[in-house]
């Protein structure tokens, strides 16, 4: 019996990419975002290329919190149950403070955590249930210091990432298992706009880390592994002046 995996924010970026890896490696998938015709064309392209076991896919927001905990068992029953959930689904908007953007914020902390926090609790519920799963969740490398003008968005993935690790706690000794990815820069839509973005590497070349750190159930990681674990440490100590320049 194949691995089964749900993928929120699949229409695009890294959920898009890691669909191809993990349907090349024979899961089978369900995959869920907003925009429903993305999917239709998301689906046919993935059996074209790989013909995994089974794709699923359903129109989901993840902040129409109670239709995700419909959305997790329907895709669960769809595909004869599910072994991973990655809670994927984001935005970065590039939100200032006191500029008129607090719409902005509202918006990624519904979507990046709220929304986030919902996809983990049902995915929680169905494994309990289950006896066995794994979450999966992407915080980022914004997690690890207070980025300008991303306030929302570094608080958001910050936010996550705590949930994350208490969910692992909470679940302790329950199997399921919890792993917390820190994404530095890959090439997706969400930051194709920025001139600077260090250390960037291809979605696929993502995709196929975050394949490789999921099966492999690590706790967390950055991803890449390397130059982000080491950067990721040294944000956290740079001074104000030069953190207020990115
Ligand atoms: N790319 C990076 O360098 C990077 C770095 C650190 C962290 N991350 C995180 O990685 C995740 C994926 O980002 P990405 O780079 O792949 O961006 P992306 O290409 O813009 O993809 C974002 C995905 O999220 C979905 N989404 C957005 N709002 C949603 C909502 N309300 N409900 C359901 N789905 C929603 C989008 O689909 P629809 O529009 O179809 O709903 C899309 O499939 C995000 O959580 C992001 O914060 C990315």
């Amino acid at each position: 019996m194949s691995s089964s995996i749900l993928i929120t924010g699949a229409s695009s970026g890294i959920g898009k990419a890691l669909a191809f890896e993990l349907a090349q490696k024979g899961y089978s998938l369900a995959l869920a975002s907003r925009e429903a015709d993305l999917l239709n064309q998301l689906r046919d392209e993935i059996i074209a290329a790989h013909n995994p076991p089974a794709v699923a896919i359903r129109s989901l927001d993840v902040t129409d919190y109670d239709d995700v905990f419909k959305a997790v068992n329907e895709l669960a029953d769809e595909l004869g149950g599910l072994d991973i959930v990655f809670a994927n689904a984001g935005i970065g908007l590039g939100e200032r403070v006191g500029r008129g953007d607090f719409e902005k914020a509202r918006r990624t902390i519904e979507v990046n955590l709220i929304g986030a926090i919902a996809t983990v609790d049902a995915a929680a519920a169905y494994f309990l249930d289950k006896g066995k799963g794994h979450i999966v969740g992407t915080s980022s490398v914004a997690a690890f210091r207070g980025m300008p003008k991303s306030s929302a968005y570094s608080a958001s993935k910050a936010g996550f990432a705590i949930y994350l690790e208490a969910v692992r706690a909470e679940l302790y000794k329950k199997n399921i298992d919890v792993t917390v990815l820190y994404p530095g820069y890959i090439d997706t839509p969400l930051n194709n706009m920025l001139k600077n973005r260090p250390f960037l590497i291809s979605v696929e070349k993502g995709a196929a880390i975050i394949a490789r750190l999921i099966e492999k159930k690590v706790k967390s990681s950055t991803v890449p592994v390397y130059p982000w674990n080491i950067v990721g440490r040294l944000m956290k100590i740079l001074p104000t002046g030069v953190i207020s320049k990115m």
